[in-house]
């Protein structure tokens, strides 16, 4: 079983529409789908936005359905001159960006418990991902760190110090607590996201007009590549 977890309904609705065989589950609120996708048993789940909707979407999921992967999908700000919209990111690791106990002598991002600032995503999946996006996706692919903190970025100068304190390529919400909750599970995850939108001034703009659109390319993507890692 792959799980697959999205914030936002047009991250998500794509891939429900597509299962077979689904029967969907409440659990604390949260809906979880699960049926064959592209021939692999997958369970899809609606998290909506932030790092705590996201973390207990991933410990239900992990502790209800045992998958053996997540991945997290959906659209990103891009970080940086490289990156354009319509771009793939592929996360070697998450970091919280808005996690800060420096006050206290801690490195920014530093997460107390397990003791990472960067949390590592599955290197095999990263590879495998890597690959095969490459080979299908209408775009540029890009591996590298994805930043993940309660707040949608639109300041250019917000976006420089994600970029500079953290080398992060995209800006999210959820990502790194899909993986804090994964790594202390012992389950491989992934951070799949299409960039909608620069995270600059004109992000909320952008992000209007080019996140379903974005949120679609990614959807298309990940059903292409689902069957690779079955
Ligand atoms: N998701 C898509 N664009 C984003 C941004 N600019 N900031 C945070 N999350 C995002």
């Amino acid at each position: 079983m792959i799980g697959i977890i999205g914030a936002m309904p047009i991250e998500v609705e794509g891939l429900k529409s597509r299962l077979q065989n689904s029967q969907t589950e409440n659990l604390a609120g949260l809906q979880f789908s699960r049926g064959m996708l592209s021939g692999v048993e997958c369970v899809v789940a609606h998290c909506n936005p932030g790092k705590v909707n996201a973390a207990l979407c991933t410990q239900l999921m992990i502790t209800h359905y045992q998958p053996r992967l997540v991945i997290n999908s959906g659209v990103a700000g891009g970080i940086g001159a490289g990156i354009h919209i319509g771009d793939l990111v592929i996360s070697t690791a998450v970091v919280q960006h808005d996690m800060d106990t420096s006050p206290l002598g801690d490195k920014r991002g530093y997460l107390s418990g397990i003791g990472l600032i960067e949390i590592p995503a599955s290197e095999k999946l990263v590879q495998l991902l890597g690959r095969t996006a490459t080979e299908v996706y209408k775009g540029a692919v890009h591996t590298g760190v994805i930043a993940t903190g309660d707040q949608f970025i639109c300041d250019s100068a917000k976006l420089h110090e994600l970029g500079r304190d953290f080398g992060a390529l995209a800006c999210e919400m959820e990502g790194a607590a899909v993986g804090q909750v994964c790594h202390v599970n012992n389950v491989d995850f992934v951070v799949l996201r299409t960039i909608s939108d620069n995270a600059d001034d004109d992000a909320k703009m952008d992000y209007t007009t080019f996140a379903p659109i974005a949120a679609q390319r990614g959807i298309d993507l990940l059903c292409r590549i689902l069957p690779e890692l079955s």
